[in-house]
């Protein structure tokens, strides 16, 4: 039997690994991710999967799909499954993946960032890993402010996002979620979801963090994964996102004082809202994107900085990308 060989390293490591996956897409993408570190004999992974003591539909029905829209948005958390970690748990470094949920981090990631357990991430390098559509650029900004205020570090971020143009996951994505159906259908929609090529490519990431993980402690805060195309921030949704991230923000006000989940003055507003969402991506969505591409050659510098910024700590380069193939 061939015996398998694992890099050297000076310390035994502690990894966190904290999720949460409807579909079970994300848990195999961070699975796939640190599939290189798993049978490392002086490496112990964590895996702590974040539960609300609610849980939330898969499949979701259109009403409760739109139901957790205000909460998601206004990072209102639900009551969390508690995590008990020992007061003084050492963890050498943290992985955080989560899905994006009306631009936002999902309610149960949000519910863990909000709850006492999350004090676990004080002092610590967080690696965050975005499984989602293709709108993840508002939920890391809010991410990256959360973790800030606790205390973490954000050393890196990778992203997979849903296969196809965004036209066509703008039908898969949430025909899947609302159905459980997945396949690709009437030759033009591919199947819903990341690729199978692209969550068998995360281990890449995992690969590079082997290779590093007896740095961290000399570096702390220098990237792990930069060289690894670990982000791709799209110019054209910098504008789209924080333009809707503003209306969804007056919306979720609104659908609160409407009353709680279930309440009808609520579903009548969730309705009127529905409506609303319907007509802004029929007409508002294209205009937008015309007036930007007019307005692109003017804005240039602007926006090269801003896809900097974004992609922030782990940047999209590529150059060590055959290195961790
Ligand atoms: C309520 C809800 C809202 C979502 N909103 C977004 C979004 O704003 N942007 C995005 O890219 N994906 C969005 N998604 C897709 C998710 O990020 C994710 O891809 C999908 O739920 C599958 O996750 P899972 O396989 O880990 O369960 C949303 C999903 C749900 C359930």
């Amino acid at each position: 039997m061939k015996e398998e060989k694992h890099n050297e390293l000076t310390k035994p490591k502690r990894i966190l690994v904290l999720y949460y996956s409807q579909t079970g897409q994300l848990t195999n993408a961070v699975r796939s991710m640190l599939s290189p570190l798993r049978n490392h004999p002086n490496i112990q992974i964590d895996w702590r999967d974040l539960q609300p003591i609610k849980p939330y539909p898969y499949p979701w029905s259109l009403l409760k799909f739109l139901n957790v829209f205000p909460e998601s948005v206004l990072m209102i958390p639900p009551e969390m499954k508690p995590l008990n970690f020992e007061p003084d748990s050492h963890y050498d470094l943290v992985i955080l993946a989560y899905q994006v949920w009306f631009l936002s981090p999902s309610l149960p990631v949000t519910g863990f960032l909000k709850s006492l357990d999350a004090k676990v991430l004080k002092g610590k390098p967080v690696i965050t890993m975005i499984v989602c559509r293709n709108m993840w650029l508002c939920a890391q900004e809010k991410m990256k402010s959360l973790l800030n205020s606790l205390g973490a570090t954000l050393i890196d971020n990778a992203v997979l996002i849903d296969q196809g143009p965004p036209w066509a996951t703008f039908i898969t994505t949430p025909r899947w979620l609302m159905t459980g159906k997945k396949e690709g259908f009437w030759s033009i929609f591919p199947p819903a979801g990341v690729s199978q090529r692209d969550i068998s490519g995360a281990a890449r990431f995992g690969k590079a963090i082997l290779d590093n993980l007896d740095d961290l402690e000399a570096n702390p805060g220098k990237p792990l994964l930069s060289g690894l195309g670990a982000v791709k921030v799209n110019q054209s949704y910098i504008g789209s996102e924080k333009a809707g991230h503003r209306a969804f923000t007056l919306w979720s006000r609104l659908l609160r004082m409407a009353g709680k989940l279930g309440e009808l003055p609520r579903r009548v507003m969730l309705f009127v809202f529905l409506i609303y969402l319907v007509f802004m991506i029929l007409t508002f969505v294209p205009v937008g994107m015309v007036v930007r591409a007019i307005l692109k050659p003017f804005m240039t510098t602007r926006l090269k900085k801003q896809v900097e910024r974004l992609e922030k700590p782990s940047g999209s380069s590529i150059e060590r990308m055959e290195q961790y193939i």
